[in-house]
């Protein structure tokens, strides 16, 4: 009998129990505070410039041990947690960071045996934690249209579980084109997407989603987020939209000198959540009047509180007035300007992305 105090083994260990293992990636942290993250390998050694540390010296140890190099360096050795992981592990596309991971498990209530979906794929960083809450009897498919980056995903999932998730289908190519064929229609409990366009997406997504299913997205900047929430609306088939940003501050602990650190993570991203109506139902009528000027036919006639966009939550809005896609609402800018680039993001040459492959499966397309 299994006591309580000894949870039963797991199908799928996933290297986070035990003592370190040929093939971990562990975490090494130098007096100094500076991380270094190594992979075991027997006969290897890590070094620096003031001496070296052999690997055969943290294999069989426990989690947690302190290991000195030749220079008699002390580095504290531990398994990565998953923000740790995802952080430092290579990457294709831009990541969602451990902060934003967190809210969408949460606030999409990614729950045990879900079956959720997910796009795109980029670096994974997402998947693994989705994939961590759904556990092995849910299912996570998700969704990559650039195969260079599943394949960089599946590799940094796969170093991090030991292994193939078995709950996880990676499925290459549009969301769009790729869902209806992968999913039956009604059968999806939730939904995230973190791509450019996700509301090119709706309709093949609400086709999917249960009722009452939760649809998350991430975006970048604020006009991905109006665009999104006027395309919400628009679509008639999902609840009111809520939108937030989390913003996660530091703090110095050293002695009297207790602060908030002097740098952080000033913006990562904006979250939109939304909920599937049951078929053939409509979203009740909203009772609350856009500030004025947050359309165009509204512009310039408002007081310096409307301006600043504040609702002062008076009853008489019309749905004409609270639905449709407009330019206002997508900022005025044309579709073919959505683009990694017009929104801001570093983008890694094909030259780059080719190597990082190559470096973490063998292969490359040429
Ligand atoms: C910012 S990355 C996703 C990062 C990922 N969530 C992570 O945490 O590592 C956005 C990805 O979406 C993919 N993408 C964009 N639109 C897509 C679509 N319609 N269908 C499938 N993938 C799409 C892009 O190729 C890109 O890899």
């Amino acid at each position: 009998m299994t006591s309580p105090a000894t949870p039963a083994p797991e199908a799928h260990p996933h290297h986070r129990r035990g003592l370190f293992e040929t093939g971990e990636r562990i975490q090494l942290t130098d007096p100094r505070g500076r991380l270094h993250t190594i992979t075991l390998e027997p006969g290897r050694e890590f070094h620096t410039h003031r001496g070296y540390l052999r690997h055969d010296d943290l294999i069989g140890r426990p989690d947690g041990s302190v290991v000195t190099n030749t220079a008699g360096i002390e580095y504290l050795a531990l398994r990565p947690l998953l923000s740790d992981y995802v952080m430092s592990m290579p990457r294709g596309a831009a990541v969602v960071y451990p902060k934003d991971a967190g809210q969408i498990v949460q606030m999409a209530d990614i729950f045990p045996g879900a079956v959720v979906v997910e796009a795109g794929v980029g670096s994974g960083a997402l998947s693994m934690s989705l994939l961590r809450a759904i556990g092995e009897s849910g299912r996570l498919h998700s969704f990559e249209r650039r195969e260079d980056f599943a394949e960089i995903a599946k590799a940094n999932a796969r170093a991090f579980f030991a292994g193939d998730h078995p709950a996880w289908s990676v499925h290459l190519g549009d969301l769009v084109d790729r869902l209806p064929e992968e999913v039956e229609q009604s059968s999806v409990d939730r939904v995230v997407l973190d791509m450019l366009a996700p509301w090119e997406c709706l309709d093949v997504v609400a086709d999917a989603l249960i009722p009452g299913g939760v649809l998350i997205c991430y975006v970048a900047t604020t006009t991905q987020l109006s665009r999104v929430a006027e395309g919400i609306r628009a679509h008639g088939g999902f609840t009111e939209p809520t939108a937030w940003e989390s913003i996660v501050r530091g703090w110095h602990l050293e002695g009297l000198a207790v602060r908030p650190q002097h740098r952080m993570h000033g913006h990562t991203g904006f979250l939109i959540s939304t909920r599937r109506l049951a078929p053939g139902v409509t979203p009740p009528e909203r009772k609350r009047r856009p500030a004025k000027g947050s359309r165009p036919e509204a512009a310039g006639a408002g007081s310096s509180d409307d301006r600043l966009g504040i609702d002062d939550g008076i009853a008489d809005g019309t749905e004409s007035e609270l639905t449709g896609e407009s330019t206002a609402a997508s900022g005025g800018f044309d579709d073919t300007e959505w683009t990694p680039e017009a929104l801001g993001e570093r983008v890694k040459s094909d030259k780059r992305i080719r190597r990082l492959r190559r470096s973490l499966t063998g292969t490359s397309d040429g």
